[in-house]
């Protein structure tokens, strides 16, 4: 089961006629250690648009989470540009909020319900009531509410998973970045936890920025796929998996073509595919 996918004209409408909510154009990514640079991504492109659930896939060290810290404003692209809205992200803003793979990203001394508030209030966007309600009705849509006055390290790491997506949903960002936010977590809690970020969709189409080395898992969260090169990571193709039943034949059929396309050894000579 997946969420079912928009139709095509969306797809058409959304990229012939309307900027990208999100775009990606060209940029290198590159760590200066003591010794030496390391290139991260090497030109990559790619466009988000509004809904999409966008799904990055490659090996690791290709460079996944270093793009997602640069679309988040934490590091600056050395080529290249991103922008959010037409505008040029130049730092962190609440435009954009990032769910990691730890478990350990809330505040260990609050409560469920008072970590989502205290991330709402501390911008100063909201007054404590309508933080409150906000907070209690995404607790409630990841199933948390009998657990609202929990301490985290009283919730195994699938609710505290799914604080850390409720208090990301609450910010209302115009992009959800996450980073591998269910790698840590077993077989059943996973699929689970994937059924339910679809659900979560269908109720408010957020835009989300997903990063994860598992190909069911890109195939099954993803309305739009990219696949990067090994190190340093390159655009090896971008596919379309809109409508895509992650169990049925057309599915597997895609899980098939991003293996191929991932371990192609050729070098890239300008044959990025689009499929
Ligand atoms: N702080 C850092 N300083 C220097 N090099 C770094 C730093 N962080 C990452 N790198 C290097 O940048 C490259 C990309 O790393 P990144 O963490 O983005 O990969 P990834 O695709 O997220 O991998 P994984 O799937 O293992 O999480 C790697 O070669 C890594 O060694
Ligand atoms: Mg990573």
């Amino acid at each position: 089961m997946r969420a079912a996918g928009t139709n095509d004209s969306r797809v058409l409408f959304m990229h012939e006629n309307v900027t990208p909510l999100l775009s990606v154009e060209g940029v290198t990514l590159r760590y200066r250690t003591k010794d030496h640079l390391v290139t991260a991504t090497y030109r990559v492109s790619f466009d988000v648009y509004r809904s999409d659930r966008f799904v990055i896939v490659g090996p690791s060290g290709c460079g996944k989470s270093t793009l997602l810290k640069a679309v988040g404003g934490y590091m600056e692209a050395v080529e290249g540009e991103i922008r959010l809205n037409g505008r040029k992200i130049e730092k962190p803003g609440p435009d954009r909020v990032m769910v990691f793979q730890e478990f350990d990203q809330l505040l260990p001394w609050k409560t469920v319900k008072e970590n989502v508030v205290f991330a709402l209030t501390a911008s100063g966007r909201l007054e404590k009531k309508a933080a409150q309600d906000k907070a209690m009705h995404y607790i409630d849509k990841v199933n948390l509410s009998d657990f609202a006055d929990s301490l985290p390290h009283t919730l195994s790491g699938g609710m505290k998973q799914r604080v850390a997506i409720a208090r990301g949903m609450a910010m209302e960002p115009d992009v959800l970045l996450m980073d591998e936010p269910f790698a840590a977590l077993d077989a059943l809690t996973r699929a689970k936890m994937q059924e339910e970020l679809l659900q979560l969709w269908e109720d408010t189409r957020f835009t989300v920025l997903f990063v994860t080395h598992s190909i069911p898992e890109a195939v099954r969260i993803g309305s739009r796929i990219l696949l990067l090169t090994p190190h340093p990571g390159q655009v090896r193709a971008e596919l379309n998996s809109d409508g895509v039943d992650d169990e049925g034949s057309d599915g597997k059929r895609l899980s098939q073509r991003i293996e191929e396309l991932l371990f192609d050894e050729e070098p890239l000579k300008g044959r990025t595919a689009h499929v």
